[in-house]
């Protein structure tokens, strides 16, 4: 909770904050990235700097916490908060490295406001973010301390490497040492350090589909723009041993909801539905599951086959799907959901791109679905999270 002392200054300063982010965010990137240039080497993502999509993310999730702290002083935004952990423990990330954040975020803040950086101010300031570090640390510790071994990275073997739809490539990996694996729950992801071009290694996540048991699988969108999916496409073979993250993150099914489930997805964000598809065939196959897909077409649709054979296993699920091919798929165009029944008191979870994502769940909340209900996995660094409160409340 946030002392007496700093809320009035924290009310009185976060609009200024929020508005200066921005500007903040570059000079604290580039006075951390100098002072510590290691930490480009396996833990931030270069792609994510450049597009700046990461900074904004980290910053502004700490005016969040401070809003959420002003308007509910009683809690924690606990869903950004698990978000952003389990994201830091596929990383590795250690509590050491907090005061790293926090003098080169704090130093990028002074300088930007200037005269308005007073003692009281910055102190203010320096609370919130302790109070979230704190958070964070904890729940980093807890996940760590769930793990099947002490490592954070443990080396894996790719052992199969199969095109999957175009442009899309299945990666399947074995274990290359004797490190216990942890077991992965349906809709979590790994984080694979990429060796780049000029030796850095580059982490990246994937979400885990159904594999052989004691093996690691995913699915990998080739991005030609990209950093590390061309080298995972193009150089990596068959033999090569990559470093492979414990598996991390909280977008799973909730065993003790019975209620059907509304999967929705576009493109490769089809791998989690994959999971849980997976998940829910072996463990509770005659519930009631609505699978809704969008893509370009048939061909590049990935795991298609593999989704129609869950479904037709499962005697309740039925799947609908809207491919922008002529003639493909059950409607054309985009995903409009009035065009399937929505099942009355579903949970729903959503996988793709940000703009289908949210095209989505105003149509699913205009329909009635409550907000607390729909839940979404975005690849990359979250930034919706920041500015829709009914996300985090
Ligand atoms: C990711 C917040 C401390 C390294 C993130 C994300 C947020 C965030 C919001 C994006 C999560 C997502 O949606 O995927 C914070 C806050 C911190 C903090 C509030 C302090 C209170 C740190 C520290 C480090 C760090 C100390 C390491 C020195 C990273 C990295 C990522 C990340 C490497 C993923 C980056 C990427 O994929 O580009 N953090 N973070 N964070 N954070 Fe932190």
């Amino acid at each position: 909770m946030l002392s007496e002392k700093s809320r009035p200054v924290v009310e009185a300063t976060i609009g200024i904050i929020a508005e200066r982010i921005p500007n903040i965010t570059p000079v604290f990137y580039k006075s951390m990235f100098e002072a510590r240039p290691d930490l480009l080497d396996g833990m931030f993502s270069r792609a994510n700097q450049k597009n700046g999509t990461q900074p904004q993310a980290l910053a502004g999730s700490i005016a969040m916490f401070a809003s959420h702290l002003l308007n509910h002083p009683d809690s924690y935004p606990d869903e950004v908060l698990s978000r952003v952990a389990h994201k830091h423990a596929s990383l590795g990330l250690l509590p050491e490295e907090y005061p790293t954040v926090h003098e080169h975020l704090f130093g990028a803040i002074a300088a930007d406001l200037g005269d308005a950086a007073t003692p009281e101010v910055v102190a203010a300031w320096d609370e919130v973010y302790w109070l979230m570090a704190d958070a964070l640390i904890k729940i980093e510790k807890g996940l760590y301390s769930q793990q099947a071994n002490d490592v954070m990275f443990a080396p894996f073997r790719l052992i199969s490497k199969e095109p999957v739809a175009e442009g899309v490539v299945a990666f399947e990996f074995e274990p290359a040492d004797d490190t216990p694996m942890t077991p992965s729950v349906a809709g979590q992801y790994i984080s694979i350090q990429v060796v780049v071009m000029d030796g850095l290694r580059q982490p990246r996540q994937f979400t885990l589909v159904p594999s052989d048991p004691g093996h690691r699988r995913i699915v990998v969108r080739e991005d030609p723009e990209g950093e590390a999916s061309p080298i995972l496409h193009e150089d990596i073979a068959v033999g090569d041993v990559l470093e492979i993250s414990n598996p991390y993150g909280d977008v799973t099914l909730d065993p003790d909801f019975h209620g059907p489930l509304v999967l929705v997805s576009a493109g490769i964000g089809i791998t989690p539905v994959v999971a849980f598809l997976d998940q829910l065939a072996r463990e509770d196959p005659e519930r009631e599951v609505l699978v809704l897909h969008a893509d370009r077409s048939e061909a590049a649709w990935p795991g298609r086959e593999l989704v129609r054979d869950y479904v037709s296993r499962m005697p309740n699920a039925k799947l609908v799907s809207w491919l922008a091919a002529p003639g493909e798929g059950d409607f054309a165009g985009h995903m409009d959901v009035s065009q399937a029944e929505i099942p009355e008191g579903a949970e729903v979870f959503m996988c793709g791109p940000l703009a289908f994502m949210q095209s989505v769940r105003s149509q699913l909340v205009s329909g009635g679905v409550p907000g607390r209900s729909i839940h979404y996995e975005i690849f990359g660094p979250d930034l919706w999270m920041l500015h829709d409160e009914a996300r985090t409340a």
